[in-house]
């Protein structure tokens, strides 16, 4: 099977090869979605500017060697020299039933690439907020993606799991004692711990005895590697890591124990790091503290904004522990291609270290790295999505929500169904439908938080989509079908079934491109689409009560690879589909 878009592009690229020489064979052909046909060839505009030439004569010249007799059933120039292509209906049936034989419906497998891919990295013993939820959704779906696309995905948990806070965190475990229930919160409610902590820290007075003094002294040893606090601040990372891996399991992310590389990973090279800028003679120490000041990195009053790779009393920071975070995924990692899902502040952050690293050679031009910023979730006021006290939202509380909106939605709409099947759409569509929110938005445009927009049953939603599919089952379940065995005999006639096998044809491109671009949206727009297409199909073309035989197992093939399409890219995005909506 083909993307139509693609053979005629390469049908194009020849023909403008063969008219002007060689040299043009590689010419964009510019193949747009057509109003008058199904495509149009726009390449003789551009081309004429560089040939010198009228782009009506151009697109004489690309008719003249343009060989798509087998493709389309007409060709025709119109306007200012846009060359029109209307496929040929044995040839999109043909192509449709290539699909339906097609386990991978359409996805080619890309050469091997070995992709690290940082996503979720919340922080110990805090919360993880609705901004880790969203760079988890949008990670784990472009790890889905570029490993069914045929790549190494090695995820990378890059958690907040080193650093001052341990101090006070250690200090407070202590305190409440490590059996207590106060320290089972860390499993449950890990922001409450934290805030605790703080408030005592906050409120500790002067004194070389008071929590604040002793948390302090506890940074120094857990730096110094003093072994009972390292008991404690494994103790705690252990605890943290119950909790994140209760969120990822109620979310049905991807990441496993195995994925984590959290910040404290890189302990050891932190100081080997400093010492290799250093002898380079890329860092120097200014004021005390160890800097890289690059070119292009200006702040206030033009002064040139640091890299803080090793503060005046010694301590590392964050950027020390992403220097050395490069150059672990190139090095041992083999990365040929780095991807951060991060949220959109820390761009500058990202732009300074991989700047240093490129200067340190730890960072080679031919591996791409790129930061895919993610936007802010909003509340109902415009702002950061807090709870109506001004706390941050919990993560946990948040999806249980949905999954009890969900089952109300459930309950009046199959009243059918048993309570415990009942319950196992719920929450699905829950948390398809807070998944699915993140991931129809350009990942790095804000968007406001709505539950009720987002579990519609109408729109660009999840349960939209859920419900495309779970259509097509109840189809195939009417008519004593089984939807798994491929049938034959694929025809397109009737527009509506035109349109839906066209559509169909398109997905292998769109998948490429949410691996090459980074950008789920676009797969979700695609199946918004194609929900759409099938709407339309049902309109005019009955499945189960077709005119003919023929046109009934015809269609019923079609849906069956729609079924498959929306299956897929639903798994794509990492969104679940119900057997019964
Ligand atoms: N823990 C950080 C945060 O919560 C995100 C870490 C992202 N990854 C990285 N390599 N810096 O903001």
């Amino acid at each position: 099977m083909a993307d139509p878009q693609e053979v005629l592009s390469r049908r194009v690229q020849s023909a403008l090869g063969a008219a002007f020489g060689p040299e043009f064979a590689d010419t964009d052909p510019v193949i747009r979605p057509s109003q008058f046909a199904d495509y149009q060839a726009n390449a003789a505009l551009a081309l004429a500017k560089r040939l010198g030439r009228k782009p009506r004569e151009v697109s004489a010249a690309i008719m003249e060697h343009l060989d798509v007799a087998d493709v389309c059933r007409a060709v025709e120039v119109s306007g200012p020299g846009f060359i029109n292509l209307t496929l040929r209906e044995d040839w999109i049936a043909d192509q449709t039933r290539l699909l339906l034989e097609d386990p991978r419906v359409g996805v080619p497998v890309q050469e091997r690439l070995d992709i690290p891919l940082d996503y979720s990295a919340p922080n110990v013993a805090k919360e993880m907020h609705v901004g880790h939820l969203r760079t988890t959704v949008v990670g784990d779906s472009l790890a889905r993606t570029l490993e069914f696309l045929g790549h190494n995905v090695i995820r990378q948990n890059h958690i907040g799991d080193w650093g001052t806070p341990f101090g006070m965190l250690i200090e407070h475990l202590l305190e409440v004692g490590e059996e207590s229930a106060e320290a089972d919160l860390l499993t449950s409610d890990p922001n409450a711990f934290y805030q605790s902590a703080r408030t005592k820290f906050d409120s500790s007075g002067p004194g070389a005895d008071d929590f604040a003094a002793r948390a302090r002294r506890r940074v120094v040893a857990l730096q110094g590697g003093d072994e009972e606090t390292l008991r404690l601040w494994r103790e705690l990372v252990g605890l943290s890591r119950v909790y994140f891996n209760k969120v990822y399991a109620k979310l049905g992310v991807t990441l496993t124990d195995d994925d984590l590389a959290g910040e404290s990973t890189y302990n050891a090279v932190l100081a080997d790091v400093c010492d290799e800028l250093e002898a380079k003679g890329i860092a120097e120490v200014s004021e005390g503290a160890l800097c890289v000041f690059l070119e292009g990195f200006i702040g206030r009053e033009d002064k040139p904004v640091p890299l803080i790779i090793r503060k005046s009393d010694g301590g590392y920071g964050y950027a020390t522990t992403d220097l050395a975070t490069v150059r672990h995924r190139v090095e041992d990692l083999k990365a040929d291609r780095i991807l951060y899902v991060v949220g959109a502040p820390q761009a500058m952050h990202f732009k300074m270290v991989w700047a240093t690293a490129r200067k340190a050679g730890w960072l080679p031009d031919g591996v791409e790295v790129t930061h895919v910023q993610i936007g802010n979730v909003l509340g109902g006021d415009g702002k950061i999505l807090r709870t109506r006290s001004g706390a941050p939202v919990r993560l946990m509380a948040l999806l249980d929500e949905a999954v009890e909106r969900a089952a109300a939605v459930v309950a009046e709409n199959r009243p059918d169904l048993g309570a415990e099947e009942q319950a196992e759409i719920a929450r699905q569509v829950g948390i398809g439908a807070v998944k699915y929110a993140d991931l129809s938005v350009s990942h790095d445009t804000e968007y406001t938080f709505d539950f009720d927009r987002m579990l519609a049953l109408t729109g660009n939603t999840g349960p939209y989509l859920q419900y495309a599919q779970a259509r097509i089952r109840s189809i195939f379940r009417k008519g004593g079908l089984d939807l798994s065995s491929p049938r034959g005999g694929i025809t397109v006639s009737e527009g509506a079934e035109r349109d839906l096998a066209l559509k169909l044809l398109e997905f292998g491109a769109v998948v490429e491109q949410v691996g090459a671009l980074l950008q789920p949206h676009r797969l979700s727009a695609y199946l918004f689409e194609l929900a759409q297409t099938l709407t339309a199909f049902y309109e005019h073309c009955p499945v189960l009560t077709a005119p003919t035989e023929a046109e009934r197992e015809s269609r019923l093939a079609l849906v069956s690879v729609a079924f498959r399409v929306l299956v897929q890219g639903l798994d794509l995005l990492g969104v679940e589909a119900p057997e019964h909506m």
